[in-house]
């Protein structure tokens, strides 16, 4: 797939099939996700993948918003906030990048895929850092749900492009 035809018709996957994903596809996904651009290249993640019917369980507790059947979860998460100089903000814009990535890498593969959002909402960064077993300087990211999209999928791709979006100076 070319990679402008992977951005414009990527969209948000919600209802999986029940299939793994296979081993390549995930290293293809974790490939994508640390190739994404880092301020000062400090590539400040750690990727959870949550394959554990129960650890994925608890996961879709702490989400209010994130409660989707899929054979994966990955979790991009901030893994030290020190290795981030003069402006720790940068680690989430980092974060955001690899995230979109996954999702772009999934949909080239055949993959469907949501982002759920944990941080900025403290709460949930707290509860998904425990509930994955996570030290005190990793900061859970975001939720990605992955999978195969099931036959029940009825997502659309969605054509979010306006011109009063933009402006030209
Ligand atoms: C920061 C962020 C947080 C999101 N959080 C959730 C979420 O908690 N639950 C969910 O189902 N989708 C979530 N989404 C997916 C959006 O709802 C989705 O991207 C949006 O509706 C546009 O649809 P599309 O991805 O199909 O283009 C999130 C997306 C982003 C970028």
């Amino acid at each position: 797939m070319e990679t402008i035809e992977a951005i414009l018709t990527r969209k948000s996957v919600r209802q999986f099939a029940e299939k793994e994903i296979e081993q390549d596809k995930l290293d293809i996904l974790l490939k994508a996700a640390m190739a994404a651009p880092s301020g000062v290249n400090a590539q400040p993640w750690k990727f959870i993948v949550v394959k554990d019917q129960e650890k994925k369980e608890a996961v879709k507790k702490v989400l209010p918003f994130g409660k989707y059947n899929s054979p994966i979860i990955i979790v991009p998460s901030v893994r030290d906030l020190a290795v981030v100089p003069f402006n720790h903000d940068l680690a989430y814009c980092d974060l955001s990048a690899a995230t979109e990535n996954i999702l772009l890498a999934a949909h080239d593969l055949g993959l469907g895929a949501v982002w759920c959002a944990i941080y900025p909402n403290k709460k949930h960064v707290k509860e998904m850092r425990k509930v994955l077993e996570q030290g005190p300087t990793v900061s859970p990211f975001s939720c990605i749900f992955i999978g195969y999209p099931s036959e029940n999928d009825k997502s659309k791709v969605k054509n979010k492009y306006k011109e009063n979006n933009v402006q030209v100076l």
